[in-house]
């Protein structure tokens, strides 16, 4: 049974995927510190789900503790490490910088040394779309410029590239960056947008719409993201590009890839969304633009396509988002 290691596994995506994983037949370790970023008794419940196989074994504990990673990398052998856990969030890096220097600087450096003493077959990392920063020429490709970041979180994410590069380069391990467009679904994380406007929405209270409700996302459906994630699995970086969209580093297995759907939804068509599944009307409190933040995210998905061999599926918004509002009516307001 192939065995693989996920960090940030009660997180959002880290759980998805990990179920994804179990489904298809793997061993998972799943790492996570619970932290209280957010409510860590959603992070428990989504644990205690994967607990119910016998294939999953849950490790609390903080990639960034000197040695842990390389410690657990010894007692399993991972044929894949997925590195998800990270302190996310645009919003807080103004508040908490060291928290992302911590938990992404200090954490993926962990996971590199660990995966340097014990090489898995193939190792993926979670950077994000955020990297595009000021970029103003979409779609996003992998292959552009990226050096101007909006936030602290995207400048330490984008550092976490270029740390796994030279890490890929030097002891040539097989390494992927995932650039993830705005993921969302069930069991979705209660800082983001979605999340907060249903709660709101179903409440009866106002919506904060930033910049006015000029904005537009490419959101991505979590079963979409892990179905594509899981598949990559199986397709380190080789010595050669597989097409003329790679970003496959010239010295090193390396490799970025957006998962994104390919599809910019307007901000009013996503409310909309949530409208209509809620069937209750959104009060909307029009803001400015958040610092940090930028007006639009548009991914380019021709590699993920080269790479796969053929198009992620791509759930659209509103049957994206009435499964979250099923979800979350089921989890917070059980009638
Ligand atoms: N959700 C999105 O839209 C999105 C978009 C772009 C990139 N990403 C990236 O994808 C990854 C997963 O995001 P998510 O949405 O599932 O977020 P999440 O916050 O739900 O999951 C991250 C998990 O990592 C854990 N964690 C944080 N610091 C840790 C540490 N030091 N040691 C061990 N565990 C730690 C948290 O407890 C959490 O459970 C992150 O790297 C994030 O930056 C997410």
């Amino acid at each position: 049974m192939k065995c693989a290691l996920v960090t940030g596994s009660a997180g959002f995506i880290g759980y998805h995927l990990s179920a994804r994983l179990l489904e298809d037949g793997w061993r998972v370790v799943g790492l996570d510190n619970l932290s209280d970023y957010y409510d860590p008794d959603l992070k428990r419940r989504r644990h205690a789900r994967l607990a119910a196989s016998d294939a999953f074994t849950p490790v609390i504990g903080d990639v960034s503790t000197p040695g842990h990673m390389t410690e657990l990398m010894a007692a399993h052998r991972p044929d894949a490490v997925i590195h998800l856990a990270a302190q996310a969030g645009v919003r807080h890096s103004i508040d908490a910088p060291r928290d992302y220097v911590r938990a992404n600087l200090v954490g993926t450096h962990e996971v590199l040394e660990g995966a340097r003493a014990h090489p898995p077959a193939h190792l993926l990392i979670a950077s994000t779309s955020s990297a595009y920063g000021a970029g103003t020429e979409m779609p996003y490709r992998e292959t552009m410029k990226t050096d101007a970041q909006m936030s602290f979180y995207a400048a330490t994410k984008k550092a976490t590239e270029a740390l796994a590069h030279s890490y890929a380069h030097l002891y040539g391990l097989p390494t992927t960056m995932f650039r993830f467009f705005t993921v969302y679904g069930p069991w979705g994380r209660p800082d983001m947008a979605l999340f907060k406007f249903t709660r709101a929405i179903l409440a009866g209270e106002p919506i904060d719409v930033y910049n006015h409700g000029n904005m537009r996302r490419d959101f991505t459906y979590v079963s979409d993201l892990v179905a594509g994630l899981a598949a990559l699995i199986d397709v380190p970086p080789g010595d050669a590009p597989v097409s003329a969209a790679d970003s496959l580093s010239p010295v090193a297995p390396h490799r970025i890839v957006n998962i994104g759907n390919g599809e910019p939804v307007e901000l009013g068509r996503f409310i909309a969304a949530i409208e209509a599944a809620t069937d209750r009307p959104a009060i909307r409190n029009l803001m400015e633009m958040q610092p940090g933040d930028v007006p639009a995210t548009w991914a380019d998905t021709t590699l993920l396509t080269d790479l796969l061999g053929a198009p992620l599926p791509r759930t659209d918004i509103e049957t994206g988002v009435r499964a979250f509002v099923d979800w979350y009516q089921d989890e917070y307001a059980p009638s």
